[in-house]
């Protein structure tokens, strides 16, 4: 028996800060399923493959190896055997990521390869299309919003923080270019589901969010 929670949202609502807190402190399994779709799409700009070649990119799904590792407590990513963790993270990634998710083919290849990860185990599962297409019957689920404006703020911070160069403006273009492209895929898009939990972050502080989230996972615990 899996215990599943699902955290659906767009990028820089605090997903994935809220997702490794609440999971450290409840015991839950955290997977973050963006990593996935980032380690698809650096193995394509590492083969030079433009996005327009999509049987190029379908074709390399049979050799991509992704392992999640818990390393001194660190998250790591690896990709074919090596660490990935802030490559995936690069502008160029960032750039060419959203594109990438939306072909169906990848879509399928990775929402399968995610659950195969989660079963069995008690998980917390961050992404886009988790409790509507991954996790449907998920026992938790909570969509997590915050507006553009503040999400471009965080991303910021965490960008300073890792060395990545950028601008507020690029930032905030890209986010909103994440989300129009998220929100209108033709495969699973990003989505609130009809039964999740809505929070907005965007006046919380992540205290608040965490304390919220784990609030609402006792309750259904119960
Ligand atoms: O959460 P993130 O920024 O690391 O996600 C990177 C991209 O992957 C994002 O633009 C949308 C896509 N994605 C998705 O389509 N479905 C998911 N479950 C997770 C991410």
């Amino acid at each position: 028996m899996s215990f599943v929670v699902a955290i659906d949202g767009p990028a820089g609502s605090g997903k994935g800060t809220i997702t490794k807190l609440v999971g450290k402190k409840l015991g839950l399994i955290n997977i973050d399923t963006g990593a996935t779709y980032r380690c698809v799409t650096l193995e394509v700009i590492n083969r030079g493959y433009s996005i327009k070649e999509e049987d190029k990119i379908v074709n390399l799904l049979k050799n991509i190896k992704i392992e999640f590792k818990n390393d001194n407590e660190e998250e790591k990513v690896f990709l074919n055997g090596k660490d990935v963790t802030n490559e995936i993270r690069t502008k160029e990634v960032n750039e060419m990521v959203s594109q990438v998710s939306h072909i169906p083919e990848v879509r399928k290849n990775m929402a399968d390869f995610q659950r195969k990860i989660a079963e069995g185990k008690n998980v917390i599962m961050e992404g886009r299309d988790i409790a509507t297409n991954v996790f449907p019957n998920a026992d938790v689920k909570i969509y997590l919003d915050a507006t553009p404006e503040e999400r471009a703020k965080r991303r910021m911070k965490q960008n300073e923080e890792k060395g990545i160069v950028s601008t507020y403006e690029e930032v905030l273009e890209n986010i909103k270019f994440r989300d129009y492209n998220d929100k209108t895929s033709s495969v699973a898009p990003l989505k609130q589901a009809e039964d999740a939990i809505y929070i907005d972050s965007s006046n919380l502080s992540i205290e608040e969010v965490t304390e919220k989230v784990i609030e609402i996972i006792k309750s259904k615990k119960d």
